[in-house]
């Protein structure tokens, strides 16, 4: 088969054009190939005519398409089936189809039937028609990116698009949901009104990530997607905000290469976060109306970020949502055009019954690394518009996310400090920041900490939201690493987690535990610190009987996969014993390939435990059926399986056949299969040896894709634990500059990230460990 895939920047190499997503036009596209195959592109086929001077050959003609930019083109000749569906009975219907290769055309189902309705529910939540008569969804076996947005012909990797009923996980299918529900939303952002120019990405892939939840909350409603993935992107964002290397959202670019390094988290996350902060602080109506009028009115061009705050403005003015004074570009150029995130601290006097909050950046580390070209000074006089919110001990109202006051700044940027009235005394907590609507972090004066302690106390702590007790820990767990508080605090604030069941505060707990576990992983500390997370973990995986039955309740399931990965990965022993038995009953079956009784949402769990305690014939018998496999999903989670292996010989071999060009493995799965084993503790070594001496074949292997090379050394820098790896890696960074400069951010962050390792270890470490000591025997 063949497809395009344009985006960013080239169109450019298959015709000639005018490449800008703002020189917009429309395209009548022929394609010539021989008869025996399928042709498809943005609009329908308009006819077949046989070319005289080739046998078998024929000319596919399609209709004009619409007024579009021309990274959207796209076109493919392929063998492939199509499962057809369409969208719902109006008076006019989209004709959806859904391609594959024949051989998993079943497995075409879920998103055949999924697409329709979340094109319907798009429609009416903007209140715009899908302009085209049809939409093809199409699975590319080997395809780089997760998925494409082009217009009317969207395209997918495998994994991201199929779906099996038998095979697949809840989280696989959460997966595809998310990213039809993403691609599908480009066709109104991004496709309908585009960026003006790719500084302002931000409005396509922040809207689209967005809206992706809006919708999948739609289609799903028990699986909490809304909740979970804010909460996910919040999360993300204070983390990497606080890096000295990140950057602001809105950002100028002006070569083609640097285009494509702005598909990041700050667009993606950043973007959607302060999309979702806007939805909540305008309030539902005039978000709607205002996106409504901002579409309508950028139907077939372009847009700019102020575009959006004018629209944006008029509706919340119109329906008084936001004080007359303010406006939305006052408030939220200070979140686009700024860098990084704020520290807001709240003071409280306790006898006055107030609190003064104010504000500056949060910076994990202030001192960057000296990195000489392209490097802005560091902002750190930043002030933000920062809607807040806050609730009491005997309110508890977590419900009521609108600001109820605001922290503001003057014309010249310079924070104004805000005083909170009419609080309780020195008997209740305060918390800040609803539902985390804002991304923000918090500190607060230690007795209002000690409240909050108090208040997760067992019995009650279910009056602090569900994502407030997730904020409480990030935060806390932040604010311990960078020094802002001790860990005494954190620690203890941690150990309500013995009555936690839910899945998002425990999420944040282990997502922070994980960098800590990454830096003490190779140390001679480390056992220690495995004991105190058995322990740790002990009541919830009893609570959820461990690794007995598999719960379809989605947020049981996802609760239930990240408890016993953890279990399992510090080899508590019930975990380990019965993830083997699991796989045993697999291994000694005749049938493997037709059936497997591992249950589907532990596999991952399983397989990964099964691989690292197992000999080389457990490795070979799921590297055969990584061969016979034929469901996409499946194959993914055998590959990074496979690389939880702490034979060195065995992850030497594996290394070899990832980046072997005639492998059965394909390329787009081998730079995720070099990340599952720089993550794994033997691994990790071997990985650096490989990446380092291999290095010219590498850049061969993805020639010329080498931001996929970088992401590589990128991978290395996070695990990075002594100054002596450290050193050797800023010189070889640097002695391979030239080919790395597509990639010199995320290369730069990386390195920070190791830096900031290095420094936890010598000064925030001792009191860490110290403090796990005194718990782990009280
Ligand atoms: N527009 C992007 C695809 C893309 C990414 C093109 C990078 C060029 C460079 C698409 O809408 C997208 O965002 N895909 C994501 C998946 C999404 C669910 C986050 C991807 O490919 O990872
Ligand atoms: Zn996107």
């Amino acid at each position: 088969m063949s497809v395009t895939q344009f985006e960013p920047t080239d169109a450019r190499a298959a015709f000639p054009c005018f490449d800008e997503p703002n020189f917009k036009a429309t395209f009548n596209i022929s394609l010539g190939h021989s008869a025996q195959y399928n042709a498809l592109s943005n609009m329908p086929l308009l006819e077949r005519i046989p070319i005289c001077e080739r046998r078998n050959w024929v000319w596919s003609i399609f209709k004009q398409t619409e007024i579009m930019s021309t990274y959207l083109v796209a076109y493919s000749i392929n063998d492939f089936e199509g499962y057809a569906s369409y969208s719902a009975p109006y008076e006019r219907s989209v004709k959806f189809t859904t391609w594959s290769r024949a051989s998993v055309i079943q497995q075409c189902k879920y998103a055949a039937e999924i697409g329709p309705r979340i094109m319907d529910y798009y429609e009416q939540l903007f209140d715009i028609r899908y302009p085209l008569p049809k939409m093809d969804q199409l699975a590319v076996p080997d395809f780089s990116a997760g998925a494409m947005e082009n217009w009317g012909l969207i395209t997918y990797r495998e994994a991201s698009l199929l779906y099996s009923e038998e095979a697949s996980s809840l989280t696989d299918k959460q997966h595809v949901t998310n990213i039809i529900a993403h691609e599908l939303a480009h066709q109104w952002f991004g496709n309908l009104v585009t960026m003006e120019w790719w500084n302002d990405l931000w409005l396509n892939e922040g809207f689209a990530t967005y809206v992706a939840t809006l919708g999948m909350d739609k289609m799903c409603s028990d699986w909490n997607a809304y909740e979970e993935e804010s909460l996910d992107n919040v999360l993300a964002i204070l983390n990497t905000d606080s890096f000295c290397s990140t950057r602001p959202i809105h950002q100028p670019v002006s070569r083609g290469g640097q285009i494509a390094e702005l598909f990041d988290s700050i667009t993606y996350r950043k973007g959607a976060v302060i999309i979702r902060m806007m939805h909540i602080f305008i309030g539902d109506k005039a978000f709607h109306n205002g996106l409504n009028s901002y579409l309508e009115s950028h139907s077939y061009i372009n847009a700019k970020q102020e575009d959006l705050w004018l629209a944006l403005t008029k509706a919340s003015h119109q329906v008084k949502s936001i004080p007359q004074d303010l406006d939305v570009k006052t408030v939220m150029d200070r979140w686009t055009l700024q860098t990084g995130i704020p520290l807001v601290t709240v003071h409280r006097h306790y006898a006055k019954k107030t609190a003064t909050v104010t504000q500056r950046r949060f910076l994990i580390y202030d001192k960057p690394i000296p990195i000489k070209e392209n490097q802005h000074p560091l902002e750190v006089d930043s002030c933000w518009f920062v809607p807040i919110s806050y609730t009491t001990d005997s309110e508890s109202n977590f419900i009521s996310t609108e600001p109820r006051a605001w922290l503001r700044c003057t014309e010249h940027h310079e924070i104004l400090p805000l005083e909170l009235q009419d609080l309780p005394g020195d008997d209740e907590w305060l918390i800040l920041n609803m539902q985390l609507a804002t991304p923000y972090r918090v500190n607060y004066d230690t007795k209002n900490w000690e409240l909050i302690i108090k208040g997760l106390q067992c019995g009650v702590f279910k009056r602090i939201h569900v994502m407030n007790r997730a904020q409480l820990i990030d935060d806390s767990l932040t604010l311990a690493w960078s020094g802002h508080l001790s860990y005494t605090l954190a620690l203890e604030l941690l150990g309500y987690l013995k009555h936690e069941h839910e899945y998002m505060p425990w999420r944040a707990a282990l997502e922070q535990l994980t960098a800590i576990d990454r830096i003490i992983r190779r140390t001679s500390d480390f056992e220690e610190f495995q004991h105190f997370m058995i322990h740790l973990l002990d009541p919830i995986y009893n609570y959820l009987e461990g690794m007995l039955e598999d719960s379809d309740n989605r947020h049981h399931v996802a609760l239930k996969t990240l408890i016993n990965r953890w279990a399992c990965r510090l080899c508590q022993a019930d975990c380990v014993k019965e993830a083997l038995k699991y796989y045993h009953r697999w291994f000694i079956l005749n049938n493997r390939d037709e059936r497997n009784p591992v249950p589907q949402n532990l596999r991952s769990v399983i397989y990964c435990t099964a691989v690292q305690h197992g000999d080389a014939d457990d490795w070979n018998f799921l590297w055969q059926r990584y061969r016979n496999s034929t469901v996409a999903t499946e194959k993914r989670l055998i590959l990074l399986s496979l690389t939880c292996s702490h034979d060195v010989g065995q992850i030497e071999r594996y290394l070899r056949l990832i980046f072997n060009e005639k492998s059965v493995i394909r390329k787009q799965d081998a730079s995720q299969i070099f990340a599952a084993i720089v993550r794994n503790d033997v691994g990790f070594h071997i990985a650096k040896e490989f990446l380092m001496h291999k290095f010219e074949m590498l850049q061969k292997f993805y020639e010329p894709n080498r931001r996929e090379l970088a992401s590589l050394l990128v991978q290395i820098a996070h695990h990075i634990n002594c100054p002596r790896d450290y050193q050797e890696l800023r010189r070889f960074i640097d002695a391979h500059k030239d080919l790395l400069e597509c990639s010199v951010r995320s290369l730069r962050r990386a390195l920070e990230q190791a830096q900031l390792n290095l420094r936890w270890l010598k000064r925030r470490f001792p009191e860490f460990t110290n403090n796990l000591v005194m718990r782990y025997y009280d």
